[in-house]
């Protein structure tokens, strides 16, 4: 809506009182207008504040925001007008969370428009940056997850000898990253599928490196998805894993308690972990924490 449309609306509106109570009507009428100067100047600080970021800032959003839309085949305003998923219910099912969540065109834009500026999907990238150093030329990956396809596309970027795999379940996710891979022109080393992290369609120790990168707790049982993770690694092989604690919501289909529940996980498997990180951030509900390892497959 316009803003002289908001307006003339508003005034009409409470015009239709105003002969019978017209000194009510004025009250409501400046109280009105007083929360709309507060609101429209707290929209101008927030603007300026926008302005005040360094070019590098806007650099970073303008390309995200550009991918995005290549993606979703789509321009801003399609982008806001996007009906965000929210026929989720508490019974945290598996299939309903794959056909309402996963499966909307929704899904991928969401995921991928964290990477703007939500602090851990900023780190789950920094992690995976540091240690790139240690993968050897011609390194085959396999990302389980992809998601919306940015981390696939960050790896392949950086070592045009690299090839990465990967599944998720998500059709939607599949057609999302691979437009993305397209676009950053390193599709063509990628072979990216539908599939379950539980069966994965490799035969055994196939991958240098295997990344599971905030997938495992959408399982009801991480400790089976890891399992298979390692069956496709190779003997010597590294292992890249993200995972969430104290962070419950619908789509996390296993809660983990501390950042040792996570560390047990990857010793049970016969993972050694060479680098683990703890991260705390904010949120409305409170406080939670996210992990980042990387282990070997001895
Ligand atoms: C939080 S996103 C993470 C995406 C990506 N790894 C990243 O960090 O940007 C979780 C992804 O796991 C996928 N997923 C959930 N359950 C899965 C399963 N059983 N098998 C394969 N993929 C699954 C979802 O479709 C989603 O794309």
């Amino acid at each position: 809506m316009l803003y002289t449309d908001f307006e003339k609306t508003l005034e009409s509106r409470l015009e239709t009182r105003a002969d019978l109570y017209p000194h009510a009507s004025e009250y409501h009428r400046v109280r009105l207008e007083q929360t709309i100067h507060h609101l429209l100047n707290s929209i101008l600080a927030q603007t300026d504040a926008l302005m005040q970021q360094p070019d590098g800032s806007w650099t970073h959003t303008e390309e995200i925001v550009s991918d995005i839309l290549y993606c979703g085949e789509m321009d801003v305003d399609q982008l806001f007008a996007l009906e965000i998923p929210n026929e989720l219910t508490a019974d945290r099912d598996f299939e309903a969370i794959k056909t309402k969540l996963y499966e909307t065109k929704y899904y991928p834009i969401g995921e991928h428009l964290n990477y703007i500026s939500f602090p851990p999907a900023l780190e789950r990238k920094a992690f995976i940056e540091k240690h790139f150093s240690r993968f050897k030329e011609k390194s085959h990956f396999c990302d389980l997850g992809f998601g919306p396809g940015v981390l696939t596309a960050f790896i392949l970027e950086q070592d045009t000898s690299w090839r990465v795999e990967g599944v998720d379940i998500s059709r939607d996710c599949l057609h999302h990253a691979q437009r993305l891979l397209e676009k950053k022109k390193v599709l063509a080393r990628s072979e990216l599928s539908v599939a379950d992290v539980r069966s994965l369609p490799y035969p055994d120790d196939t991958f240098d490196v295997v990344i599971a990168v905030e997938v495992l707790e959408h399982i009801p049982d991480p400790e089976a998805g890891l399992a298979e993770a390692m069956r496709v690694l190779k003997p010597g092989g590294y292992a890249m894993t993200a995972l969430p604690v104290q962070l419950p919501m619908l789509m996390h289909l296993y809660d983990f308690d501390t950042p040792d529940e996570v560390l047990a996980l990857y010793e049970k498997v016969g993972l050694q972990v060479i680098d683990f990180e703890t991260k705390e951030f904010q949120r409305q509900a409170g406080p939670f924490m996210d992990t980042f390892a990387l282990s070997v497959n001895p």
